[in-house]
């Protein structure tokens, strides 16, 4: 862990953010058992495999049940990034868990924001929402979604994403999808290059509105597309962690991180699901650091890098950038060190929000 780096993420998921402890707390109180083959014998979430990691997940999620719930699991989720000097987070929240358990979304989202406001008052610390929806639920479910997430705008929601299977549901089809997010004003991020290679990433940045790609680390198997990331500033959300665990890279060692970082690719680190993967945003800046030669003034980098390309406000964006130097002007610390925020891809809706 290194307090000393000011640290931002932008990648990584509600539900998947809850310890083992939490879910059981919160399966209690719901008067719910634990579900079967959820936990091991060693206490920690049960899993094997991509496809066996997501239905596990969804095991965990269908205990989150009301706000309270969500309020908790944000909360608690937060107050842990702060003491690791986090000071901005983006949460991906998927509409749909909330549906699967019967939760309205205004209620959904009154215990995300219930879990912002009360980690920013007890620890200083931002977050944001960015909407997710889950691609093997199909075309049609992801447009309802984007049309509900526009149909209801807040301040605190300023993104979307699409998570769940990449190699079994490409991007492309879900075009309309991001069109209305991106009309909406959201800012637009897609999970590809995870489980998917070069064209996978290829199709997701010809989506409406995308400037980031959460992943994105197979692009490196194309060094054209390498090439296309650096000069368009498209930012990566990379889970160091969570592509060894989840088998896309078998080692740090084997992790291209460092080989995009060095092309010129805008970079960020995400923890993705921690308890899943025993990792924290801590534990990313501490990987990067370890495996792929970082310096302090090379993770700051990292930050400031997450921060600008934050869908957040540009006010918001701004305070950030000033914590990062505290008595030095935004504009100070947005010059140092590349990439030059700049340089990066913002939404077309940039300030408008
Ligand atoms: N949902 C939660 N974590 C995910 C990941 N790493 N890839 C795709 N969908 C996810
Ligand atoms: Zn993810």
């Amino acid at each position: 862990m290194i307090p000393a780096v000011p640290k931002a993420e932008l990648h990584v998921h509600v539900e998947g953010t809850a310890e083992p402890e939490l879910v059981r707390r919160i399966a209690a109180r719901n008067d719910l058992d634990l579900p079967v083959g959820l936990l091991g014998d060693d206490d920690r979430f049960a899993w094997h495999g991509f496809p066996g990691f997501l239905d596990t997940y969804d095991l965990a999620a269908s205990v989150i049940r009301t706000a309270q719930d969500y309020r908790d699991v944000v909360f608690e989720y937060l107050s842990g990034c702060a003491a690791e000097g986090a000071i901005y987070v983006e949460l991906i929240s998927s509409p749909d868990q909330a549906r699967a358990v019967g939760l309205p979304e205004e209620e959904h989202r009154a215990g995300l924001f219930a879990g912002i406001d009360d980690a920013r008052a007890a620890h200083g610390i931002e977050g944001r929402i960015v909407v997710s929806v889950v691609r093997n639920l199909g075309v049609e479910a992801a447009e309802r979604t984007a049309a509900e997430a526009a149909a209801l705008p807040h301040p605190y929601v300023v993104g979307f994403n699409m998570a769940g299977d990449e190699a079994g549901y490409p991007p492309s089809p879900f075009r309309r999808a991001y069109e209305i997010a991106r009309d909406a004003g959201l800012g637009c991020t897609v999970h590809a290059g995870e489980h998917a290679g070069p064209e996978s990433v290829r199709q997701a940045l010809a989506l409406p509105g995308v400037t980031r790609i959460s992943h994105g680390v197979r692009a490196v198997e194309d060094p054209g597309l390498v090439r296309e990331l650096a000069d368009a500033g498209t930012v990566l959300e990379v889970c160091p962690t969570s592509n060894v665990a989840l088998g896309v890279y078998e080692s740090y060692a084997d992790h291209p991180f460092a080989a995009l970082r060095e092309a010129g690719v805008p970079v960020t680190l995400g923890s993705d699901d921690p308890p899943f993967f025993r990792a924290t945003i801590g534990g990313e800046y501490a990987v990067a650091r370890k495996h792929f030669g970082l310096d302090d003034a090379a993770l700051l980098d990292v930050t400031r890098t997450a921060i600008t390309a934050s869908f957040a406000d540009a006010t918001l964006r701004e305070e950030l950038l000033r914590r990062l130097h505290p008595g030095g002007p935004a504009r100070e610390a947005a010059r140092c060190g590349p990439p030059s925020p700049s340089t990066l891809r913002r939404p077309p809706t940039d300030g408008v929000r």
